[in-house]
């Protein structure tokens, strides 16, 4: 790829840093008077804000520009045509064809085998070994294959009538043995989410799980532990293997990584506590925000700008972090999930090309519900070193009306914006503001109001992001769809396991290391370190 930083839409855009490095928000504001409408754009239940950034009409102008030159459109064009745009996997990236009613006849084949199994285990016609319908459902997956779905369960609480969902990430035993300690084998189901199949903190959850089934209803395929059984995977073979039955089994396809797969049948556990109507709802929102992103022009395009302006605020003005502040107690996973979704696609420094990235990559992610985190970490948003970009996320309807806690909610969401974009200059009113009362300011936020939390305007939400991460990936020259940096934590752990099980010798690691599995093995045996 061209180096990025001579390229002339990025040299512009370091001229015009320089020219507006001494700009404050507040004067855009004061000059601008329709700068609300201007950098604001709605789309059905979605309406983002983008004007509490320190962007004008001109870096805005220029920011489009580069999005134009890194040719965002003619990608988004290969990536819904489904061409291989993943490269180093030789995959295309096929989650817009996941939510496209017209989608090719695989896609369509596993959405309807998805369906049919979550209306068969709803209804209760599909059940378990001893024949009695599932009241619970346990997912047993790890990163795409848990963070989507159970963010999904957690931001659509008002609309679940379905049986009791849980979810197993960790291979902490903790996990699962508090899990399994409430429930009852003969009603419970186990959807075992694992793309590859081969993830072995999936797997171990998944054979305890099998194994305490086991006990209860024998270990058959049909009519012993394999019916409390669905898989959720691309390798449709281990899942045989494992013993769970073909009708059990919902193919996810190879071009989908785990980040972007709360669409097929990984979101399954969603399916069942939502219904099916409320999932293809999902569905649709998605679809409806992929079609803006498809066709809408650059300076129009919802995605796009959420994109750019993060590219402004991570390269030209230093924000190495992105805070996701969703103002509603159900959206709690959504900052985890987001980050998985940004850190996984973006943690980058090796860009398409082979060579190192001169710019960008992915900010570091993380937030929680307002208004806890105003109590603990937005001390350093307002008055930290640091530069810290903020997302606003604010349904305006709430499911739960309660005397006037929401109207008291948003007045805190909306204090806060203000409050980071405007600060407290050190001498106001003609008072002297001691020093650590002072609030500088200029530190940027989007807001993204929700009309409220249903499964459309969700599904409108991920796929902004989703689009968004696509478009600084682009603009960055990274492949946003492989994750080659997990797998050497995944090799270590296979080889170190024996070490610490002490069924192999110390093998050839570093001190530090030697001595940590030494000491593992020391307390396993009741040795004294
Ligand atoms: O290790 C990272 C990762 O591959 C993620 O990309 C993925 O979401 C997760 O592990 C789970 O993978 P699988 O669905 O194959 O079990």
């Amino acid at each position: 790829m061209a180096s990025l930083k001579s390229s002339p839409a990025w040299k512009a855009l370091e001229a015009h840093r320089k020219k507006t490095a001494g700009l404050h928000m507040r004067d855009l504001f004061a000059d601008e008077k329709d700068r609300f409408d201007a950098m604001s754009v709605g789309l059905g239940g979605l309406f983002l804000d983008y004007s509490k950034n320190s962007v004008s009409a001109e870096t805005f102008a220029l920011l489009i520009d580069l999005a134009d030159e890194a040719d965002v459109e003619g990608w988004r064009r290969r990536m819904a045509a489904g061409e291989e745009i993943n490269a180093t996997e030789g995959r295309p990236a096929l989650h817009m064809a996941l939510r496209d009613p017209g989608a090719g006849k695989e896609i369509i084949a596993a959405r309807k085998d998805m369906e049919r199994i979550c209306n068969g285990i709803r209804d209760g016609k599909m059940t378990g070994a001893t024949g009695k319908p599932f009241q619970a459902v346990v997912n047993l997956g790890t990163g795409g294959s848990h963070l989507g779905p159970a963010m999904v369960v957690g931001a659509l609480k008002a609309f679940r009538d379905g049986p009791d969902i849980h979810f197993v990430c960790n291979v902490d035993g903790a996990q699962i043995a508090q899990i399994l300690d409430g429930l009852v084998p003969e009603t419970t189901l186990f959807i075992t989410a694992s793309k590859s199949f081969t993830t072995e903190e999936t797997l171990t959850n998944a054979r305890t799980a099998r194994s305490w089934l086991s006990e209860a209803v024998g270990d058959g395929v049909g009519d012993g532990a394999g019916a409390h059984f669905i898989a959720v995977t691309a390798n449709a073979g281990a899942a045989k293997d494992f013993g769970i039955g073909e009708d059990r089994i919902i193919a996810l396809p190879e071009g989908v990584g785990g980040r972007f797969s709360v669409w097929s049948g990984v979101g399954l556990a969603a399916a069942l506590a939502l219904g099916w109507e409320n999932f293809e709802a999902m569905l649709s929102g998605a679809h409806d925000m992929d079609r803006h992103f498809l066709e809408s022009p650059l300076d129009a395009n919802m995605p796009v700008i959420l994109g750019v302006i993060g590219i402004w605020n991570i390269d030209f003005l230093g924000a190495e972090a992105l805070a996701v502040l969703p103002y509603d107690e159900g959206l709690g996973l959504l900052p985890n999930y987001l980050r998985q979704l940004e850190m996984e696609s973006n943690g980058k420094s090796i860009g398409r090309d082979g060579t190192a990235l001169e710019a960008g990559g992915a900010p570091i992610v993380f937030g929680e519900p307002g208004t806890g985190g105003q109590h603990a970490f937005y001390q350093a948003l307002h008055q930290g070193r640091r530069l810290i970009a903020s997302d606003f996320i604010v349904p305006l309807r709430t499911h739960h009306p309660t005397g006037d806690h929401h109207q008291r909610l948003l007045a805190n969401a909306f204090a806060q914006s203000e409050a980071l974009m405007m600060g407290r200059p050190g001498d106001k009113n003609g008072d002297k503001q001691p020093p650590h009362r002072a609030f500088e300011g200029n530190r940027p936020s989007n807001t993204i109001l929700m009309d409220r939390v249903d499964p459309f305007t969700l599904g409108q939400l991920i796929a902004l992001y989703e689009h968004k991460v696509f478009v600084q990936a682009i603009i960055w020259g990274i492949n946003p769809f492989d994750q080659w940096g997990v797998e050497l934590g995944k090799e270590l752990a296979a080889a170190i396991l024996p070490e610490v099980l002490g069924r192999a010798a110390s093998g050839d690691h570093d001190s530090s290391t030697r001595g940590l599995i030494a000491r593992a093995r020391n307390a396993q045996e009741g040795k004294q370190s």
